[in-house]
C-alpha cells in the first residue's frame, strides 16, 4: 500500500510515525472525514456536504425545533437510516488497535470525536463524544433521557426504518428530541473537560477528518500547540488550521492503517 502514495507523502507518514512512536500522551480529535469512507456523509464538502444540501438554522439550532419540531424530527431519522447499516472502516480499526497497542506500552492515546455516530465504538476504541450521540435521545424540555431509542422497525424484505412520528415524553409531555449539540447549545461538560485536559497535556495532537471550522472543538488543535504539542493533520484537502507540523494529505482510511502500523513496530 505504501507504493501508492508518493515519496513526500511517504517521507511525512514516516516523520509522523518517529515522532508519535517517541512519545507518551497523544491526543486524536476526529471529524466527519474519518466516517466519509463509511459511506457517511460529512458537512462540508462540496455537493454531498449535509449542510451543502440541507439548511443548518432549519434542522440544527434549538429555535429550528421550537418552530417545526416535526421536520427536525424527521431529518434526525433520516439520518438514523442513513448511517444504521453503516460499519468501521480501516481508519476506525487502525485508531482502536493503537489504543489497544497502547495498553501495553507508555503511551496514552486518547480519543476524541465530533462525531455523532458510533463507528468509533464499533471497532472497539474508548471515545469522548463532544457534540453527543445520534443513537439516543432525551426530551426538548426537561432534558430526562429517553430510553425508547430510535422506534426503529423491520419490513419484509429485512429494511430497517425509522418512525418518523413525533414523541413525547412520559414525564412532562415536552417532545422528545436527538441527544444532539445544536449550534448555539453548550457542549457537555464532562466530554468538553476531558477534551480540554488531553489536548492541554499531549505532546502530539492529531486532527483527523474535520475542516476545524467549527469552535470549541476547532480550538483543542490551538490549546495543543500553546502547551508545545507538535500537530498532525490528516485530510486529503487543505484546512483553515494553521499550526500544523505534519500534514498528511490522503484519506484516513489510507493514511492511518499504514501510519498506526508502523508506529507500533518502530
Ligand atoms: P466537515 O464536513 O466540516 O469536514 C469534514 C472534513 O473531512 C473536510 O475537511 C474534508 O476534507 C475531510 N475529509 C473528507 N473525506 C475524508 C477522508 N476520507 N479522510 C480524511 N478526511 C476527509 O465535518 P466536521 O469538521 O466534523 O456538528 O464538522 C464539525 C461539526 O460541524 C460536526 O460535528 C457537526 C457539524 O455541524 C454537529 O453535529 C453538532
Amino acid at each position: 500500500m505504501l507504493a501508492e502514495l508518493s515519496p513526500a507523502l511517504i517521507a511525512e507518514v514516516k516523520l509522523a510515525a518517529q515522532l508519535l512512536a517517541s512519545k507518551q500522551r497523544i491526543c486524536i480529535l476526529t471529524g466527519a472525514g474519518i466516517s466519509a469512507e463509511s459511506g457517511i456523509p460529512t458537512f462540508r464538502d462540496k455537493q454531498t456536504g449535509l449542510w451543502e444540501n440541507y439548511g443548518v438554522e432549519d434542522l440544527a439550532t434549538p429555535e429550528a425545533f421550537t418552530r417545526d419540531p416535526k421536520l427536525v424530527w424527521s431529518w434526525y431519522q433520516w439520518r438514523r437510516q442513513m448511517v444504521a447499516d453503516k460499519a468501521p472502516n480501516p481508519a476506525h480499526h487502525a485508531l482502536a488497535q493503537w489504543q489497544y497497542h497502547a495498553q501495553t506500552s507508555d503511551q496514552q492515546v486518547t480519543l476524541i470525536t465530533q462525531n455523532v455516530d458510533d463507528l468509533h465504538e464499533q471497532a472497539g476504541s474508548a471515545v469522548t463524544h463532544l457534540h453527543g450521540h445520534l443513537w439516543r435521545n432525551r426530551c426538548g424540555q426537561c432534558e430526562i433521557p429517553y430510553q425508547d431509542q430510535s422506534r426503529a422497525s423491520y419490513d419484509n424484505q429485512g429494511t430497517m426504518s425509522f418512525d418518523k412520528t413525533l414523541l413525547n415524553c412520559p414525564h412532562c409531555d415536552g417532545y422528545i428530541r436527538p441527544d444532539i449539540v445544536w449550534f448555539g447549545e453548550a457542549l457537555p461538560v464532562q466530554a468538553w473537560q476531558t477534551a480540554e485536559e488531553a489536548a492541554a497535556n499531549c505532546e502530539v495532537f492529531i486532527s483527523i477528518g474535520t475542516s476545524s471550522l467549527v469552535y470549541p472543538a476547532a480550538g483543542l488543535a490551538q490549546l495543543a500547540k500553546q502547551n508545545c504539542a507538535q500537530v498532525i493533520e490528516v485530510n486529503p484537502d487543505p484546512t483553515p488550521n494553521t499550526i500544523v507540523d505534519i500534514t498528511l494529505a490522503e484519506k484516513a482510511g489510507v493514511i492511518l492503517p499504514l501510519l498506526i502500523e508502523e508506529i507500533t513496530t518502530l
